[in-house]
């Protein structure tokens, strides 16, 4: 297990010699010790991707093309072991792992797709004496910050179309999912990408971001974590004028029509709801169900999360693994005690889960009824595993009740009537729709969101016109 950051092509150590632990997410067995960087650090991460740029940027298209291809083909052939570190820090399902592994290749395939596509464009202008083009130059080094929940797709997806557009990297890590990222620092040596092109350190996000955001020399930064922090990057880039990226948190309704198909929409809840423990921005997190089918949707999505295995990640047949720290243990009692006091009622779950050998972080799935906007879960992410449900009566009613948040990451829709709807995509305020589907993540389409959720988009061309700076070239013509 590779335990150094990467910086310049070199394996090196905090330059103070500081290290700080990773836990296994299930037991809270330490698992390694990895460099904890500060500003000097921060900065020599800066300068190897600066001095790489040139070298980078000037490479032809098809080459930046290969070497993604074969990032994305070598970690497919790894998956297994990139699914056992994801599993082992974060605590996700062994499947899940293995899937994001699969999800972080198709970023990579995806960039290689678009990294041959984008080039000069020339464009008509109505005047005959001159001629107009647009031409795609990368913005130079571009820095990202990347959560825990998804430790090697959120690297994935702002590193693949950083490198297809010619731009060079620095990179931090969440504090409690560091080894994935340093597995993949490993797997760029061994595919001999250039040194100096992507630079992993780990450490204290605030002497990091802040370095790198003051710099002058990173030219954008690409985060993924909380609203919170979101606002504090805006505000700490504006001095150098940095571009940003902020997929920032989530608040999805769920719609369930009573025209719907039920029994699938119970299935999409499900697989939603209950992804990596309901740790994901996009997780359905208000379920509002038309009355017609509300007992039957809140009982059918109760019966099957009640037969949701908890348990450590690396065990057959788990479907819910810890939450990753105290507090979001703390977070997701503190809504249901919330809920209750306010009259929603519990249909399952609702309380721990002890595992044998573990730490007190798992959760069982949990459903409320009878829930309302008053309560904390219909105003706050929950970022665990609660689905609260409410009753709705027709579509103007869905539509208010879904937009009353300023959040706008995800939103699902389920009813059988296609007109109602195309409807509900163009009234939901958010940046991503699911109709009829619980599942929605996609390496070639637009990720990101509006309001409280953020700004930028990951994924297909658009993740790479995050890092693309173009350049109007009007030229005389002569006759
Ligand atoms: C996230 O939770 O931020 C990402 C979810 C996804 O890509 O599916």
């Amino acid at each position: 297990m590779e335990t150094r950051n990467l910086i310049g092509g070199h394996w090196c150590l905090a330059q103070d010699n500081r290290t700080f632990p990773v836990h296994d997410a299930a037991t809270g067995e330490v698992l390694a010790q990895v460099p904890d960087c500060d500003v000097a650090d921060a900065r020599d991460a800066i300068d190897a991707a600066s001095a790489a740029l040139d070298g980078w940027r000037s490479r032809h298209a098809p080459e930046r093309e290969a070497i993604l291809r074969s990032i994305a083909a070598r970690l497919r052939e790894r998956k297994r072991e990139f699914a056992q570190i994801i599993t082992a820090e974060n605590g996700k399902p062994l499947d899940e792992s293995a899937g994001e592994v699969e999800y972080s290749a198709d970023y990579f395939d995806s960039a290689a797709d678009e990294a041959i596509r984008l080039g000069t464009e020339v464009i008509r202008s109505r005047r005959a004496d001159r001629s107009l083009r647009a031409i795609p130059e990368p913005i130079g080094v571009v820095a990202a910050i990347t959560p825990w929940n998804f430790p090697l797709a959120m690297i994935a997806r702002k590193t693949a179309p950083a490198l297809a557009v010619g731009c060079t990297q620095v990179v931090k890590p969440a504090e409690s999912t560091p080894l994935t990222a340093l597995a993949f620092a490993r797997l760029l040596i061994e595919i001999d990408l250039p040194p100096g092109v992507v630079n992993i350190i780990t450490g204290a996000p605030d002497a990091i971001g802040s370095t790198w955001l003051s710099d002058g020399r990173v030219r954008k930064l690409s985060f993924t974590g909380s609203t919170a922090v979101g606002r504090h990057l805006m505000r700490s880039a504006a001095d150098q004028v940095v571009r940003l990226s902020l997929e920032l948190g989530g608040h999805a309704p769920f719609v369930v029509f009573a025209d719907a198909d039920v029994s699938a929409a119970i299935a999409g809840a499900l697989t939603g709801k209950f992804r990596v423990s309901g740790q994901t921005c996009v997780c359905p997190n208000r379920f509002i169900v038309e009355a017609p089918v509300y007992d039957e949707f809140v009982a059918g999505l109760a019966s099957l999360a009640s037969e949701l295995r908890v348990g450590c990640g690396r065990d057959e047949g788990v479907r819910i693994g810890p939450l990753i720290d105290d507090r979001a243990i703390e977070r997701v009692r503190s809504q249901i005690t919330d809920a209750v006091a306010k009259g929603a009622s519990i249909v399952t779950g609702g309380k721990s889960v002890a595992v044998a050998g573990c730490l007190d972080r798992f959760f069982a799935p949990t459903i409320l009824a009878n829930a309302t906007r008053e309560m904390l879960c219909f105003q706050e992410e929950t970022f665990g595993p609660v689905a609260p449900v409410a009753r709705f009566t027709g579509e103007a009613e869905a539509i208010e009740f879904a937009n009353a948040t300023p959040f706008g990451l995800a939103g699902y829709v389920y009813s059988r009537d296609e007109e109602r709807i195309e409807r509900m995509v163009r009234s939901m305020n958010c940046g991503i729709v699911g109709t009829n589907t619980g599942i929605i993540s996609d390496a070639y389409a637009p990720f990101g969101g509006r309001g409280w959720s953020g700004f930028g988009r990951e994924g297909g061309r658009w993740g790479l016109e995050e890092y693309t700076s173009w350049k109007y070239v009007c030229s005389a013509v002569t006759t």
